[in-house]
């Protein structure tokens, strides 16, 4: 087949930004770009085609990127003919006033048009003009897109898209269309390939997972619980995981699900955002704080040690001491394994972007800073109490540092280093040693 592109053009680089959404997203990107004959590199130099896949959810992804594409201009004016491809949540929110702003820019592409991306590449090289294409919502699946993945005995699989929770704050709804769900058997012959490739878990992504099969004009008549049960009777799939979930949709069924089901794993994102009442009713969360609390409560009882992750904002508009003071003492009740912590950011075209009463910066940065502290501190102290603890561990590949250790997880997603070269994918039992807020040191049980 002869390649479709002209000869100066043989190198991608490609660097991502955001979520694992967003990291999914490059592997197909990625993919696609193969078949127009490109190979990867990995510095900027040697791209002839440079894309950027961003995310909008907050102000200071656009700042990281701007410097990116101050780069991408420059490169852009010492070789002729390399192209700047911007796609992704950003792409999206700016559509072509994007071009106006970074008229170097030669294409953009929406994540729910990634399979216009050949067509827009070679419009831009016949004709010359500026392409960009922002589909509402997506009518190509991902699974249908070939894709890169990522080396190691774990792959993402998509298994629905959009959001239509509209969180005042957040732009994700409108950037990534309306919740839609995959159909159940797609997913399932997806994993499956995938299984027979080697792969040993699977993390199965959604902004909502547990809404998953519950919108309507679902043709299926399965849910998230029925979807685990299904995935988990694949042979050689050792371990499910899931991101993410919206605490006001875990159900009883969920929690019996992973406490029955033997490869989903013990491990639960679900972001509080705060822990004032107050503060969760203007973020249009649809859940309170006892309510978050109950969830857990149910949680731990059914899923002995259960590890719990969140993700929790700080400043929003008309965040008193007090509010600020509940999501302090949220933590301390809850004591979460980690935590993500953000600064609320103002976004265009949100309910919250328009609210008054933010508190000042020095505030919020001093809230945070001791929001910071206490997870940190909360995080060491529950993996200190996994000492002596014997562990499963799924290698992913040599630590960094040193090839004479291991990387890995425990079910529980925490990374553990282990004394041995072994192999990705191998199952090892490990007794942790030593801890950190974020990781572990351990050797092989025998
Ligand atoms: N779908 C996921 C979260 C996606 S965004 C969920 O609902 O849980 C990841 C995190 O970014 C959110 O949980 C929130 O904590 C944070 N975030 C989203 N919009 C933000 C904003 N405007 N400012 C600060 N943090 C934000
Ligand atoms: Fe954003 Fe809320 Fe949807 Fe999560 S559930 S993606 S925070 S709107
Ligand atoms: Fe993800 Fe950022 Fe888009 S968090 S969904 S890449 S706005």
């Amino acid at each position: 087949m002869s390649r479709p592109l002209p000869e100066n053009l043989e190198t991608f680089y490609l660097r991502t930004f955001g979520c694992q959404m967003n990291e999914h997203d490059s592997e197909r990107i990625a993919g696609l770009l193969g078949g127009l004959g490109l190979r990867p590199v990995t510095e900027p130099e040697s791209g002839d085609v440079l894309v950027y896949n961003t995310c909008s959810i907050r102000e200071k992804a656009d700042t990281r990127l701007r410097g990116h594409l101050g780069e991408a201009q420059r490169l852009k004016r010492e070789k002729r003919g390399r192209l700047v491809v911007v796609a992704g949540c950003l792409a999206q929110s700016r559509r072509e006033d994007f071009f106006a702003e970074f008229p170097f820019v030669d294409v953009l592409v929406g994540p729910q048009s990634l399979h216009d991306l050949p067509r827009l590449i070679a419009e831009r090289l016949q004709t010359g003009r500026r392409t960009g294409s922002f589909r509402e919502r997506t009518t190509t699946w991902s699974a249908q897109l070939p894709r890169t993945r990522r080396d190691g005995p774990s792959a993402w699989v998509q298994i629905m898209t959009g959001c239509t929770n509209y969180c005042t704050y957040c732009i994700v709804p409108y950037v990534r269309g309306p919740e839609a769900s995959r159909p159940l058997p797609e997913i399932l012959q997806e994993v499956r390939g995938l299984v027979a490739e080697g792969v040993r878990e699977v993390t199965l992504l959604g902004q909502n997972v547990n809404a998953y099969g519950r919108e309507p004009g679902f043709a299926g008549r399965e849910d998230f619980p029925a979807l685990l049960e299904a995935l988990s009777g694949i042979a050689g799939l050792v371990r499910i995981r899931f991101m993410t979930s919206h605490p006001k949709d875990v159900s009883s069924r969920l929690i019996r699900a992973i406490a029955e089901l033997p490869p989903v794993c013990e491990h639960v994102h679900l972001p509080v955002q705060s822990g004032s009442d107050r503060i969760l009713a203007a973020m249009g969360r649809r859940y309170d704080r006892a309510r978050y609390v109950e969830v857990v409560a149910q949680l731990r009882e059914a899923v002995p040690g259960v590890a719990l992750t969140t993700d929790i904002i700080v400043g929003f508009p008309s965040e008193t001491e007090a509010d600020f003071a509940d999501t302090l003492s949220l933590v301390e009740e809850i004591g979460f394994d980690g935590a993500f912590t953000f600064i609320f950011s103002p976004r265009r075209g949100t309910k919250a972007a328009a609210l008054p009463g933010r508190p000042p910066r020095e505030v919020t940065e001093a809230r945070m800073a001791q929001l910071v502290a206490l997870v940190q501190a909360q995080a060491a102290e529950r993996n200190r109490a996994l000492l002596g603890t014997v562990q499963e561990i799924l290698i992913e590949g040599p630590s960094k540092n040193d090839p004479a250790v291991s990387k890995g997880r425990t079910r529980t997603h925490k990374t553990v280093n282990v004394r041995g070269a072994f192999s990705p994918g191998e199952l090892v039992k490990v007794r942790l040693e030593t801890a950190t807020s974020t990781s572990f040191t351990g050797t092989p049980a025998t």
